[in-house]
């Protein structure tokens, strides 16, 4: 497998500001030293409750944030590695024609004042890849590959249902056909029904145009139906990292057990849900140990005093990573 990314220790801390002079009185430890490899071709899912820096990671990674410090290195189409984190504007124009994002809501994603054909034909202009009619027939070639007639390009976003915004905001990412695909919580938005569709269509583009995903969701079914491996994150740190059946078939910390009994069934029968106690942690505040500590049941005197590290327990050859005292002997 080849690596694209090689994210290392990598932190993003908000300043907390107060009063008239904005003095720093602590910092929000959105991203808390990070530490994962993106391979070619692959979907990675970031999966965790609302807050634990999910999107963070992905600003960071699309470089919309520079990050506080680590290193994003990244291998380019050319077979040059660059550090990402430490790129100017400048420096990142490159980037911006091999790595493209689609976000939550498609109704304040797409620019209610351009056309479709202006919305998805735009970053072919700006990254001066094409002009004139080409823009227009690729437009017209990539709204029928989402599944949208080529004569909408001439319609205003409002004329289009919430699913239809999605196939739109596909188009636009698309069409400079890049290596990477950052998807923040691209379903969250949409009626169930509509939502598998979107994801099929995803996976039929990425097989087609052979693209890497980081795929965000807070839904671990979603991220479950489409990743090869998947990322659990609690308060800015990965607990658990390791292939996607692997993870769900021998979660080794409590925080992904928890997360994944907490997932409804279909059969009433089969599964309890459990919702997962506590509150999720304060990324403003420093823990001396596991920051899960407090909501977990297995949690010792070494929990409270010592911050595990993330080790790897590889299992049927591939890499297992998880950050527990415990990872073997809790359940
Ligand atoms: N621009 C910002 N300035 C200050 N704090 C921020 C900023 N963006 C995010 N945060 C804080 O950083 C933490 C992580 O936020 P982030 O948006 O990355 O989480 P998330 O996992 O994407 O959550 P969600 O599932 O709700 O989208 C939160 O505590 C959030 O309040
Ligand atoms: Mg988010």
């Amino acid at each position: 497998m080849e690596t694209i990314y090689q994210v290392s220790n990598l932190k993003m801390h908000y300043p907390i500001e107060r009063g008239f002079a904005k003095k720093v009185v602590g910092y929000i430890r959105a991203v808390n030293g990070i530490t994962f490899n993106v391979y070619q071709r692959e979907t990675l899912g970031l999966v965790g409750e609302s807050g634990c820096g999910k999107s963070t990671t992905a600003n960071c990674l699309i470089r919309l944030f520079k990050p506080s410090s680590g290193s994003i290195l990244y291998n380019n189409k050319d077979g040059q590695q660059v550090d990402l984190a430490r790129l100017s504007d400048h420096e990142l124009r490159f980037y911006r024609k091999e790595a493209q994002m689609i976000f939550q809501d498609p109704y304040s994603s797409l620019n209610p004042r351009m056309t479709i054909h202006e919305v998805v034909g735009e970053p072919l202009l700006v990254n001066h890849i094409a002009k004139g009619g080409e823009i227009t027939d690729r437009v017209g070639a990539i709204l029928k590959r989402v599944g949208l007639r080529s004569e909408y390009m001439k319609r205003y976003p409002h004329a289009f249902s919430g699913g239809q915004r999605q196939r739109v905001a596909i188009a636009r990412a698309l069409i400079i056909e890049p290596r990477v695909v950052i998807c923040d919580e691209p379903v969250s938005s949409l009626d169930v029904s509509v939502q598998a569709q979107i994801i099929e269509l995803l996976k039929d583009l990425q097989t087609e145009f052979g693209n890497t995903y980081l795929f965000i969701s807070h839904d671990l079914s979603v991220v479950r139906y489409i990743s090869d491996r998947i990322i659990v994150m609690y308060l800015g740190q990965i607990v658990e990292m390791c292939d996607s059946d692997e993870l769900f078939n021998n979660p080794l910390h409590p925080y992904t057990r928890a997360l994944i009994d907490a997932v409804p069934d279909v059969d009433p029968k089969k599964k309890t849900v459990v919702p997962i106690m506590g509150e999720p942690g304060d990324p403003s505040k420093v823990y001396t140990g596991c920051s899960f500590y407090s909501r977990c049941k297995h949690a010792t005197d070494l929990c409270a005093a010592q911050p595990p590290l993330l080790v790897d327990f590889p299992s049927n050859g591939k890499e297992h990573f998880v950050s527990c005292h415990h990872a073997q002997n809790w359940r």
